[in-house]
């Protein structure tokens, strides 16, 4: 199988195609990636010279870079390639709108033209918006809260009806909270590891009671891996780790790893605007096809924890970088929580 991944040098992006190119020895991917803030080409030095990868620097807005990549011989396109960070999309909602909506219909247009087989769209379960009880499945309302869970279920929304008025072979996968080794600091996790190795305090929004559904990196790249082979055509599938926890329990276990006193580390600040309260995914459907998440919580953060005191040479250039305009910029002004 020939892919074609956008956004491969991002978190999620870049663990898949170091996974599949281990998984996979008959597999190739050229990896198409812009290089934002939140790309870096980093995290592949590991595969950078094995000969079934090929990276290409571009844009999915732009169309005559996309059909270049997409060329011939390419089976399958999964799509990473976007904005991701609530925050930023709250400050830059353009951005959000560019390449999570634009980037997708050109990359649909690129599909349709060449044939491909399979077209992934990798999304959120954040366009199912705030879930006050129970699980959202797929067939839920989309309902999205902030612009950059509106640009994800915008294009989700494009993909499907690509399936149905052309019938182009797309699938989707909706992932939950994802966490693991790569992910850039700005993420609740990587960003309060980070603050406590630099003996910061992390700032917890409001009451730090909201809900969300951890799943290891490794077990979204193998249920995206698993939409791809298995999926039927035209439908979504929520990929959940099934691991709800408050942002509170979450600062706590951090802190305990890294021994630091709650009292003095922990800042509680004014909420996000229009902050989802809980995230709940139902992944049955997903699970009828075989994938489950394999990896226990408490011990894949353990080694999330473990594995940023191991790699400060990866996160140190990052937040001395811009980094650290933009953590000024989002965080200076906050307000204590009342
Ligand atoms: O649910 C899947 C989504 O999870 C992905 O689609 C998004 O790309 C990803 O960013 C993530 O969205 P969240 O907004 O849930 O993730 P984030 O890490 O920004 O925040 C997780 C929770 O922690 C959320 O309730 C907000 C809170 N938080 C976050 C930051 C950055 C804080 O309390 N303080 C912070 O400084």
């Amino acid at each position: 199988m020939k892919l074609l991944v956008t956004g491969g040098c991002g978190f999620i992006g870049s663990n898949f195609v170091r996974l599949m190119l281990r998984t996979h020895p008959d597999w190739s991917i050229v990896n198409f990636d812009k290089l934002t803030y939140a790309g870096n080409p980093a995290n592949l030095s590991s595969i950078e010279d094995d000969p079934r990868y090929r990276f290409r620097r571009g844009d999915v807005c732009d169309e005559a870079a996309v059909e270049t990549a997409i060329g011939p011989g390419v089976d399958a396109v999964v799509n990473f390639a976007a904005e991701t960070h609530v925050d930023r999309s709250i400050t830059d909602p353009e951005a959000f709108l560019r390449t999570d909506i634009l980037g997708t219909h050109v990359l649909l247009e690129a599909v349709r033209r060449h044939g491909v087989t399979r077209f992934l769209q990798v999304s959120t379960d954040e366009v199912y918006g705030h879930v006050a009880d129970g699980s959202s499945h797929e067939g839920y309302p989309l309902a999205p809260r902030s612009p950059y869970a509106a640009s994800k279920a915008g294009a989700d929304l494009q993909v499907l009806a690509y399936h149905v008025t052309y019938g182009t072979p797309v699938l989707i996968s909706r992932g939950s909270n994802t966490y693991g080794p790569y992910q850039y600091p700005e993420k609740l996790i990587p960003l309060f590891v980070t603050n406590l190795l630099e003996d910061q305090q992390v700032p917890v929004y409001g009451d730090g009671l909201q809900v969300r559904d951890w799943l290891h990196v490794d077990d979204h790249c193998r249920g995206i891996e698993h939409v791809l082979l298995h999926g039927t055509p035209g439908h979504a599938y929520n990929v959940g780790g099934g691991n709800a926890r408050t942002n509170i329990e979450i600062t706590q276990r951090l802190l305990t790893q890294l021994g630091k006193d709650p009292q003095r580390y922990v800042r509680h600040v004014e909420d996000r605007p229009g902050h989802d309260r809980r995230y709940a995914l139902d992944s049955a459907k997903l699970r009828t096809l075989g994938w489950s998440p394999r990896v226990d919580f408490e011990e894949g953060l353990a080694q999330t924890v473990t594995w940023y005191q191991e790699h400060e040479s990866w996160w140190r250039p990052i937040r001395s970088g811009a980094f650290a305009d933009y953590y000024r910029a989002q965080y200076a002004s906050l307000r204590g929580a009342k």
